[in-house]
């Protein structure tokens, strides 16, 4: 069977990137998937979080997701605390992941900067959570932006090492010889990496301090018009073709939003806006973007105005993920070898 995980962790300030690279996407992969979607707050915690400030991302993340239209009914949505299997699966998969493996994580690299010595050991072994995440369901397909790649690289090395490592065991509990599915990432459409609007060549990021450089889902109309018109970008009008966009980071950015913003690709956006003049496809771009984010943004608003509604959803999915990721870790109990109850 075919099923997805996706996480998001709740670190404040949820942006454009986030909902076109990944929660748009998770919308979208509803009908045909069974979907569990989950915001991790243990990977939050690996950079330390004001806790007052962590409960209410939680719950915005959560809203999030609700208010883009994830079906909590009909799909999983849940906090990962909730669920111990994450925090127990990743302990076997520590052991079973490589220094090496670990050593090349770029985005360990990036986060820990020059004061390495000082990162959280968590920083560190972040990815093998996330592919504990991922292996507790057994999830075959996993929708992320581009920036998680590498991370998803590593979770199917670690679920095929584990596999080799344990067929024997495997195949005398009576598990199929693939007991973890290698996930596969799901990374496709034109907002894969979304960039700052004040930087193309830097990707969008909750944790940038310009606040202008990103849209947050939180943003209102006035908010978003000013962040869109003070984009930056070169002095040209918009190319005709697809090529010509590849040497012009700003441009091809704002195109990229707007194509996933319209469901379309860069090609469509070009055939309706080619050769146009920037103040002009900025302001085409707001209204669209307007248009699109109000919504969930009041919806967003309206759920955690609520936070014992959201609770009780959190609750509820925690509930239905537990079953399924007992499951696993049972099995994996059995064919590590471990004695348990
Ligand atoms: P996080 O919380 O940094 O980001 C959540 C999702 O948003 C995507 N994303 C972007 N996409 C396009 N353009 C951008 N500028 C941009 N910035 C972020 C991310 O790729 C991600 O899909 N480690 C993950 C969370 C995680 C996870 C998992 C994901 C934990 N366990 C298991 C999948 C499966 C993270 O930090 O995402």
């Amino acid at each position: 069977s075919q099923r997805v995980f996706s996480g998001v962790q709740p670190t404040g300030n949820l942006h454009l990137g986030n909902y076109l690279g990944a929660i748009k996407r998770f919308v979208e992969l509803q009908d045909r998937f069974e979907c569990i979607y989950c915001v991790v707050d243990l990977h939050a915690i690996t950079v330390w979080q004001d806790p007052v400030e962590l409960k209410k991302s939680i719950r915005e993340v959560a809203a999030a997701f609700l208010a883009a239209g994830v079906d909590g009914d009909r799909h999983i949505v849940f906090n990962q605390s909730q669920v111990s299997v994450h925090a127990e699966l990743a302990w076997v998969l520590n052991c079973v992941a490589r220094l090496g493996w670990l050593n090349r994580m770029t985005q360990f690299k990036e986060k820990a900067g020059k004061d390495r010595e000082n990162a959280s050991v968590g920083l560190y072994v972040y990815p093998d959570l996330m592919a504990a995440d991922i292996l507790a369901y057994r999830a075959t397909h996993v929708p992320v932006g581009e920036d998680q790649k590498q991370h998803l690289e590593l979770a199917r090395d670690i679920a095929q090492k584990f596999n080799n490592d344990f067929s024997q065991s495997i195949a005398t509990n009576g598990f199929e010889e693939k007991f973890f599915p290698l996930p596969e990432p799901l990374i496709a459409g034109p907002a894969t990496r979304v960039m700052s609007l004040r930087d193309g060549s830097k990707k969008m990021s909750k944790s940038e301090p310009s606040d202008a450089s990103r849209i947050n889902l939180t943003d209102d109309a006035d908010q978003i018009a000013n962040k869109i018109r003070r984009a930056k970008t070169d002095p040209f009008p918009l190319p005709e073709t697809v090529e010509a966009l590849k040497a012009r980071p700003e441009a091809d950015n704002l195109v990229g939003i707007y194509a996933a913003l319209a469901d379309t690709d860069a090609a469509g956006v070009l055939d309706a806006h080619g050769g146009a003049q920037f103040s002009q496809f900025k302001q085409a771009l707001v209204d669209l973007t307007v248009e699109k984010l109000a919504p969930i943004t009041a919806e967003m608003k309206r759920l955690v105005a609520d936070p014992a509604h959201i609770d009780a959803t959190l609750a509820k999915g925690a509930e239905r993920a537990e079953t399924i990721a007992r499951e696993t870790m049972n099995a994996v109990k059995d064919i590590v070898g471990f004695v348990r109850r």
